[in-house]
């Protein structure tokens, strides 16, 4: 009913206007500016995450967006091979080196059979394992070595928005924590990336007072006969969400791109009727990203872009601003995108909350 959607018409609304509160828990007692450090209250045996030479991350949906965008900061800060693997497709049989390797499965709701399936794969061959997760008490925690709390509070729209906010921030703070244990980042960049994390709720916040612009922006592209997305570096995982938002609630065509990608082949679908969001932001490589966006202008696509003033972008059709929080800044923009897609989906009536065919969580592989 309309009182616990907190006034807003849908929870998914509601759910992404959380999102400043959700971050500052998520952030609450974890900063530690002093020291340059994360305070996770995890324990590892000694001497495990220095010897660490590789870390998997587990997921399906947007959670495994998330783990895409932490695979690329662990690598970057923490110097430890990291990947994002989907769930579903994940294969490990110990054969690397299973004493060595942190297996982090991300899950919102703690209970995705392809999760759980991949993280009783990883136990199996002996290695260590963290659950990721939103969701006291749930079947991941019972079953990972360890457990790192999101702390979103319940999320029930069906498509996830401020649990993927919560899970990047919770993995980068893990990502400090991890370099700080292994040595490999100095407290004063430390420092300065957990002073970008402390700078999200406000950044977000700053978003959402432009919600209004998102809409008549909506109104503008609704009849488009598909959205593509393009991003690069933590950009791409937030094209790759942006467009998975605007498929599952507007029912819309929509695809994320690698931005260098389009060039070869998603070129072929530009279109004037095929508007084209862009990450061009700090931490996106916004001036090579910037050319792609330019060769789709050419071919007619409607250019939107999300920008923070690093890249001059005059010739884009609309442009959304972000404060720049270095490679969190991605994150900042990714709001954006969540709006962007709440409008369209809202302009043609759909079920927001429970668009058709998809679940909640998923328990069956
Ligand atoms: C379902 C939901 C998605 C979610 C995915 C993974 O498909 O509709 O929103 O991203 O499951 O869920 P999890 O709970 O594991 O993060």
């Amino acid at each position: 009913n309309a009182a616990e959607k907190g006034g807003y018409d849908h929870y998914m609304l509601k759910e992404i206007h959380e999102q400043p509160t959700a971050l500052r828990q998520a952030l609450s007692g974890r900063v530690n500016l002093d020291d340059g450090t994360a305070d996770l209250d995890l324990e590892f045996p000694p001497g495990f995450l220095e010897s660490l030479e590789e870390i998997q991350l587990i997921a399906c949906g947007t959670s495994y967006y998330a783990a895409q965008y932490a695979a690329g900061l662990l690598e970057s800060v923490a110097d430890v091979r990291a990947s994002a693997q989907l769930a579903s497709e994940y294969t490990f049989n110990g054969g690397r080196d299973p004493w060595r390797t942190l297996t982090v499965a991300v899950t919102q709701s703690g209970e995705t059979a392809d999760t759980l399936s991949a993280l009783r794969r990883a136990n199996g061959a002996g290695v260590r394992t963290l659950a990721v997760t939103n969701t006291l008490g749930s079947t991941v925690t019972r079953e990972a070595n360890d457990s790192l709390f999101i702390r979103a509070g319940p999320e029930i729209g069906v498509a996830a928005t401020k649990t993927f906010a919560s899970q990047v921030t919770t993995l980068a703070l893990l990502s400090i924590f991890v370099a700080r244990e292994r040595g490999t980042l100095s407290a004063a960049d430390a420092r300065s990336a957990l002073a970008d994390l402390r700078g999200l709720p406000g950044a977000v916040q700053q978003v959402l007072d432009e919600a209004e612009t998102v809409r008549e922006a909506a109104e503008t592209y609704v009849d488009a006969s598909a959205y593509f997305f393009v991003g690069r570096t933590y950009g791409y995982p937030v094209a790759l969400e942006g467009a998975l938002k605007l498929k599952e609630i507007a029912y819309d065509h929509a695809e994320g791109f690698a931005a260098g990608e389009l060039k070869h082949g998603p070129l072929a679908l530009v279109t004037d009727e095929t508007p084209l969001l862009a990450v061009l932001t700090e931490g996106t490589r916004p001036a090579e990203t910037l050319n792609n966006v330019a060769e789709a202008q050419t071919r007619g696509s409607p250019a939107i872009g999300i920008v923070d003033g690093t890249v001059e972008t005059n010739a884009l059709d609309v442009t959304f601003e972000v404060p720049s929080l270095g490679t969190a800044t991605p994150l900042v923009a990714n709001v954006y995108l969540q709006l962007f897609a709440y409008y369209i989906a809202d302009l043609q009536g759909r079920p927001i909350d429970k668009p058709r065919n998809l679940a909640k969580s998923v328990t069956v592989e």
